[in-house]
């Protein structure tokens, strides 16, 4: 079977079909591999620059871009916004026709406002990732839960998973949401039903707002951050609330099925919607995640630079293996 690769750019996952989303975790895995071994780096993009432009706080997206990136030895660059000249009033598209001038093949950005992304898309002619838009979509963190889950339960098609917590914010939430559809899941998704937006019905999401019943005979539980730093109103009562009523814990853990996946894109608060016990213990898969990322990243990475034309996903690992061993 041969795939394209058809996209210059990963703004979403929202439109992206079955075959290519299949296409990047099939890559992934041959990423994967990469990481397994004693020298953790492969030829691939060997001359390309790649930035990191990061208008948010990032740890994990950030970080594993970066040895994404150095892991198929591109040469790499981090803008710190606080340090750069956006604080003297430089525009986005400014700063960012400033770095393609210098040379960038790519730059990965995350930034407060939903959109960001595209604009940079629709005026450089370069690839552009987007590492999280405001409240719309993070597909790389969708895409390293789609693998996560792949990885432990074999495929995604037919597994019921629930998406709970402040999902009106997330943008982790969406990009999950378009993919488990996309590949076939049944999405749940929970939490106080101001934060819960209606129209995912329409897209086919089953809406709770008890916890328990949203999480019986799941197969997967993808925990959500309050995030705080985006709400404009009181969304809850308060956090003691929240964390009683949305709060997984062990007690609850223990009535949900057998074999459920935890998961939580970070950063996590404990205590609010994870206890440490669930968050340490052995459903939880909340630290495989952030090791997934990086083979997802340079996945992604992999597929934009070299791309757009017909493959078979055998042929994306075994050059990938072939440019190793050369
Ligand atoms: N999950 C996630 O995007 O984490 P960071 O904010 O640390 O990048």
């Amino acid at each position: 079977m041969t795939t394209k690769f058809p996209y210059q750019h990963l703004l979403g996952l929202r439109g992206i079909p079955r075959e290519t989303i299949e296409l990047i975790l099939d890559t992934s895995r041959a990423m994967k591999e990469v990481h397994s071994r004693k020298v953790k780096k492969v030829p691939t993009l060997r001359g390309k620059i790649v930035v990191n432009l990061f208008y948010e706080p990032s740890t994990r997206t950030r970080t594993s871009f970066e040895l994404a990136a150095k892991r198929l030895s591109a040469d790499t660059v981090s803008i710190s916004t606080t340090t750069s000249s956006v604080v003297k009033g430089e525009s986005l598209l400014d700063t960012a026709h400033t770095l393609r001038v210098m040379g960038a093949d790519i730059i990965i950005m995350r930034h407060s406002s939903s959109g960001a992304p595209h604009l940079l898309a629709e005026n450089l002619n370069i690839s552009i990732i987007n590492a999280g838009d405001g409240i719309n979509e993070h597909p790389t963190q969708g895409l390293l839960d789609l693998f996560t889950i792949r990885e432990h339960k074999g495929q995604i098609q037919g597994l019921t998973v629930t998406i709970a917590g402040d999902v009106r914010h997330s943008r982790v939430a969406r990009s999950n949401m378009w993919g488990l559809l996309t590949l076939g899941a049944r999405v749940r998704m929970v939490g106080p039903p101001t934060l819960v937006p209606k129209y995912v019905r329409d897209l086919g999401v089953e809406v709770y707002t008890d916890f328990d019943k949203a999480i019986d005979g799941a197969d997967v539980v993808n925990l959500l951050r309050i995030q705080k730093e985006r709400m404009t109103a009181n969304f809850f009562p308060n956090l003691r609330e929240y964390n009683r009523l949305y709060g997984m814990s062990s007690e609850r853990l223990a009535n949900a099925k057998s074999g459920v996946l935890i998961m939580h894109p970070g950063p996590i608060n404990r205590g609010v919607e994870i206890s440490s016990e669930v968050a340490d213990g052995p459903s939880s898969v909340i630290l495989e995640q952030v090791t997934n990322g990086i083979a997802v990243r340079m996945a992604v990475l992999y597929l934009l630079v070299t791309g757009q034309r017909e493959r078979s996903t055998e042929e994306g690992a075994s050059s990938l293996l072939w440019e190793a061993e050369s």
